[in-house]
């Protein structure tokens, strides 16, 4: 965690953007104030979208913003008995083995399945409610998270929260896990022989968590999660299936912090999660 930074009051960056003309950005964000910009400008292009589409007699900014999205984005009914959408098997259902994620962490958390369990500092299970309705699936754990065993705690974690601010999540309310539970050294991408005795730990959190909806960040979680090898930009914008679990997939919020371009896409996700994750919990 940086101590010498606040948090950015979503709201109070929305006034200042609306007041700067503040929108658009190019280059890389290389620092923490990037990053406070980076939130200002998801919110900026959450105003772009919301003046474009929801109704000026708004009365109630949440309740709107559901609105703006609800009639395209609602998730298929998923059958409950066994098919096929987008690649995936869709059955009725896992079941976990173990009866909490307690147990199941003392279980795996010595894994040394893979050489990872020998260069890592920390085991990065996973953190938020053990019954939340939204869980969140990253890549791997980076240095932060290496030392610290929470998972997107990082440059990437700080957008993260602001990007759940702006729907009006803490990380408390959700879950959050990653594919890989250790480091791959220098944040290499993950390698499939680490994915596949991984990926089983994943499976069994989504087992005992059952959220409503998983959201999936970025290319590699996506590919792991879908069993595919498609480009996110293939994947975005419709609904997937896990185990019979609505999917969304995501910008990884490192992307967003090496590309600000995206920042719009990934609001205009996070818009359909929130309307939906609302619908579900109702
Ligand atoms: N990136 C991830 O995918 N996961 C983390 O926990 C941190 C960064």
């Amino acid at each position: 965690m940086c101590a010498d930074r606040q948090d950015v009051d979503i709201a109070e960056v929305f006034r200042k953007v609306s007041r700067t003309g503040i929108g658009t950005s190019s280059g890389i964000i290389i620092d923490s104030k990037r990053v406070d910009m980076l939130a200002a400008e998801i919110v900026a292009a959450r105003s772009v979208v919301m003046s474009s589409e929801a109704k000026s007699e708004q009365s109630e900014k949440n309740t709107t913003e559901m609105n703006v999205t609800k009639s395209a984005t609602a998730t298929p009914a998923l059958p409950s008995s066994s098919t096929e959408i987008t690649g995936i098997q869709i059955g009725a259902g896992q079941k976990a083995e173990f009866k909490s994620l307690d147990s199941h962490f003392e279980n795996i958390c010595e894994c040394q399945k893979c050489p990872l369990g020998a260069t890592r500092t920390k085991f990065v299970y996973g953190v938020g409610s053990p019954t939340a309705d939204l869980m969140f699936v990253g890549e791997a754990p980076g240095k932060n998270e290496d030392e610290q065993g929470e998972p997107f705690v990082g440059r990437a974690g700080k957008l993260l929260d602001k990007i759940l601010a702006a729907i009006d999540l803490t990380r408390s309310e959700i879950y959050i896990a990653n594919i890989l539970k250790c480091r791959p050294p220098d944040n290499r991408d993950p390698q499939s022989d680490e994915m596949e005795h991984c990926f089983p730990y994943l499976k069994e959190q989504i087992a005992i968590v059952k959220p409503k909806i998983i959201v999936s960040l970025g290319r590699i979680s996506d590919q792991s999660l879908l069993q595919n090898k498609l480009a996110l930009g293939k994947m975005r914008d419709q609904w997937h299936s896990y185990q019979g679990i609505p999917l969304r997939v995501t910008y990884h919020p490192a992307a967003l912090l090496r590309n600000p371009n995206f920042k719009r896409g990934c609001w205009e996700d996070m818009q359909i999660i929130q309307a939906e994750y609302k619908r579900l919990s109702s």
